[in-house]
């Protein structure tokens, strides 16, 4: 995370919000914010950095690198050519994935194939945003939401599961209930940031988040011909606690079995996933062998899940 953190008190400053107003909607505290000229890449080599001291292996083991992100330093090169060129690790595979929100997610599946098929041994797999850069701090509906972070995992081939399944999805049909209006292609404006700006339709979004994602569990359980009673630790992307509460309801898990950020990162999109992965495995809480969830919905509208055992 970066370091800098901004509350929501420290929010009612500069818009029409309250912190009683943000808390009870969404469930978030506070958030962090990128120091000015900190990038995407500057986050997720930090994080990448973590995941391989973490997973005990040498960077050069590693043989491709995935990054979900929507707010890239650059148009081009990829992020994950930055960061691979950081890491030291020329020649190997490297390319970002935009999927919004469900970025890791697709990112972890793209992975996995290339594991379970062979093409591929170690593969580093980010997620990292700075989305403070691509909102307007100046609309209350979407400046209390989102924040920057990153969050990496290397995913190794192993005898045993494992990632047991991924699930992908998308549909296009709702591009704009979420996302932005400015682009290369499209052109940018006159206007600050060059009209780079979210915009969202936040109660059709939160719908179609609950409904989505509880379908997204059935068909994990089902392909997986799980009962849902299995799973140990749900680690939901973290945009809003109460689209994390209906989906922990719809998988009858308690609270404490959720791991919950929400409430002092904010919705750090791509980043959202790997970082709650983190805290539940650096506080000790998941433990070897444990069922983990993690699903995800975003832009796009994309959504999407992995069942790790971990
Ligand atoms: N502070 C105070 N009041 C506010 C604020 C604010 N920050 N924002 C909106 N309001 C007002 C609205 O103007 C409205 O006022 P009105 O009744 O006078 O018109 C009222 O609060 C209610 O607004 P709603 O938008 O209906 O509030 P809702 O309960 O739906 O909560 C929220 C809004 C938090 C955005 C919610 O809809 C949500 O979380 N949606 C889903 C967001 C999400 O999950 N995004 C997914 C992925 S993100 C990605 O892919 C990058």
């Amino acid at each position: 995370m970066p370091e800098k953190i901004v509350t929501n008190k420290d929010m009612e400053k500069f818009i029409d919000t309250t912190d009683e107003w943000i808390q009870e909607r969404t469930g978030i505290k506070q958030r962090h914010v990128a120091a000015e000229g900190e990038t995407t890449c500057d986050m997720i080599e930090r994080a990448s950095l973590r995941a391989i001291a973490a997973a005990g292996i040498d960077a050069t083991e590693i043989d491709m690198v995935i990054l979900g992100t929507t707010t890239p330093d650059l148009i081009f090169p990829s992020t994950a050519c930055l960061l691979q060129e950081r890491l030291g690790i020329p020649g190997t595979a490297a390319f970002d994935i935009n999927a919004a929100c469900s970025s890791f997610i697709y990112a972890l599946s793209i992975a996995d194939q290339y594991i379970k098929s062979g093409m591929a041994k170690k593969v580093l797999v980010g997620g990292a945003e700075t989305l403070t850069r691509a909102m307007d701090w100046n609309d209350r509906t979407t400046a209390v939401l989102f924040a920057d972070g990153a969050g990496a995992v290397v995913l190794e081939a192993a005898t045993e599961p494992g990632v047991l399944s991924t699930h992908i999805h998308a549909d296009g049909r709702y591009a704009d209930l979420l996302g932005t209006d400015v682009g290369v292609s499209v052109g940018f404006k006159n206007e600050h940031n060059g009209g780079l700006k979210i915009s969202m339709k936040g109660r059709d979004v939160f719908k179609m988040a609950v409904r989505t994602l509880g379908k997204i569990v059935d068909e994990t359980l089902a392909d997986n011909n799980m009962d849902k009673s299995e799973i140990d630790w749900l680690i939901p992307h973290q945009a809003n606690l109460r689209i994390i509460s209906a989906t922990a309801k719809k998988l009858e898990m308690p609270m404490e079995k959720v791991i919950i950020t929400v409430d002092r990162h904010g919705n750090t999109s791509a980043a959202s996933v790997p970082l709650a992965l983190d805290e539940g495995i650096r506080s000790g809480r998941i433990k070897r062998g444990d069922m983990l969830l993690l699903e995800a919905f975003g832009g796009g509208f994309t959504w999407g899940s992995a069942l790790i055992r971990y």
